[in-house]
């Protein structure tokens, strides 16, 4: 099993917290928001004298909450197009282990979640990366990469839209695209879709699910943890209109029980969130992006594409080694006694050497933090013993 990129510097984190350093986590998607008070009201007054397991795919009542949300974003599904998951990452595992046989392919636009690496070992799953890049602001590569990397074992393509780790939103026409080359290979099309809430500056969010001609190939892949700030919850769902998918998923649904009780009981209440709740949310987000987005690109040599989505960005550095530079900074560096956190970008591409001068950070923390931050990151870039020093005319075109 390859390790986390995200939680690999931990023990670092750690010593340097024992040394009294405050650490500003940018490295992790675990967001401070509160979760909606209709989850903890319900949780709170919970009256039952037994937990028991549901249904496999779930309580058949969150089902159809789930079917009518979906209709919310003009998503036409059924409840029992839906199988309620552990968290995305078991929609993940269980979206795999039932399309591909082990030594499938699936091709993956990377960056990409790291943890893809993971649920592909699990199920024996070769990984195929098509490099998007910082240049074009993470867009979705040419459709012609995506073919010379075809072969007669790929089976499927991932694509995480909004995008973590680059915050990308792609574009109906970008997901037309895919649709073509989708239906003309006869390949499964994955799309995760845990950051559909977080939109910024107007855009709109589409789903695969929404593509006409290929039903039978798409698979959706969600999650209560970020809409709803309730990660712990650990309930996802499986989203697909192919009955064979389906069928093969709830096996494996029926040999791990149930998803969580407590899970789908809050995810359930969670349906009835406010409006004014995403709408707090998504302007905080906004102004946290702004910020951290904003005070990166004035620091000298530093390019980051603004994200329209998630709450995610990929920097560029002027630095040798990503992985080298996160573990200083929690090991040697501090300014003001304090330090940065972030996930080095080389765990989020399969491609040896990609990344290595890239970092993913996370802006999940209050405002103030995220000021800090960015001036510890100004500071240590100016000290870092591995910084590359940029010519001028580079230092311009960048800044
Ligand atoms: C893109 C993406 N997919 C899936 C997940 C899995 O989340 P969970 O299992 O909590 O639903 C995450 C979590 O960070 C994620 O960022």
């Amino acid at each position: 099993m390859p390790s986390s990129p995200i939680r690999k510097l931990v023990p670092f984190a750690e010593e340097a917290k024992k040394k009294g350093r405050t650490v500003y986590h940018l490295n992790i998607g675990q967001p401070d928001i509160n979760t909606p008070q209709v989850v903890l009201n319900r949780i709170k007054n919970l009256k039952r004298s037994v937990i028991e397991y549901s249904h496999s795919a779930g309580f058949d009542s969150y089902r159809k909450g789930l079917a009518e949300y979906y209709s919310g974003f003009e998503i036409n599904i059924e409840h029992n197009n839906i199988i309620v998951t552990t968290g995305g990452s078991e929609a993940l595992i269980f979206g795999l282990q039932t399309c591909f046989n082990p030594g499938d392919e699936v091709i993956i636009p990377e960056p990409f979640y790291a943890n893809y690496n993971g649920f592909a070992t699990t199920s024996g799953v070769k990984v195929v990366p098509v490099t998007a890049k910082i240049e074009d602001g993470f867009a979705l590569p040419p459709i012609s990469d995506f073919k010379n990397l075809i072969t007669e074992r790929t089976k499927g393509i991932i694509i995480c839209n909004p995008g973590n780790p680059t915050g990308y939103l792609y574009s109906k026409e970008e997901l037309e695209t895919l649709r073509d080359i989708v239906k003309e290979h006869d390949l499964f099309l994955f799309s995760d879709e845990v950051y559909r809430e977080f939109c910024y500056d107007g855009a709109v969010p589409h789903s695969v699910l929404q593509l006409k001609g290929v039903e039978e190939n798409v698979i959706v892949i969600d999650s209560v943890s970020k809409r709803y700030s309730m990660c712990g919850a650990r309930v996802g769902a499986l989203v697909t209109k192919n009955q064979d998918v389906l069928d093969m998923a709830l096996k494996f649904g029926q040999a791990r029980l149930s998803p969580p009780t407590f899970g789908q009981i809050a995810g359930e209440a969670a349906l009835d969130t406010p409006q004014s709740y995403f709408d707090d949310v998504i302007e905080e987000y906004v102004e946290r992006r702004n910020i951290m987005i904003d005070g990166l690109n004035k620091i000298p040599g530093v390019i980051c594409p603004k994200p329209s989505g998630a709450f995610y960005a990929i920097a560029k550095l002027p630095i040798d080694n990503s992985d080298k530079f996160c573990q200083w900074l929690l090991e040697e560096f501090e300014y003001e006694n304090q330090t940065v956190m972030l996930a080095p970008a080389t765990g989020f591409y399969a491609t040896k050497g990609n990344g290595k001068q890239e970092v993913r950070i996370a802006y999940v923390l209050n405002k103030e933090s995220l000021v800090n931050a960015v001036a510890c990151l100004e500071q240590a870039l100016e000290i870092y013993p591995g910084k590359i020093e940029l010519a001028p005319n580079e230092a311009i075109s960048e800044g």
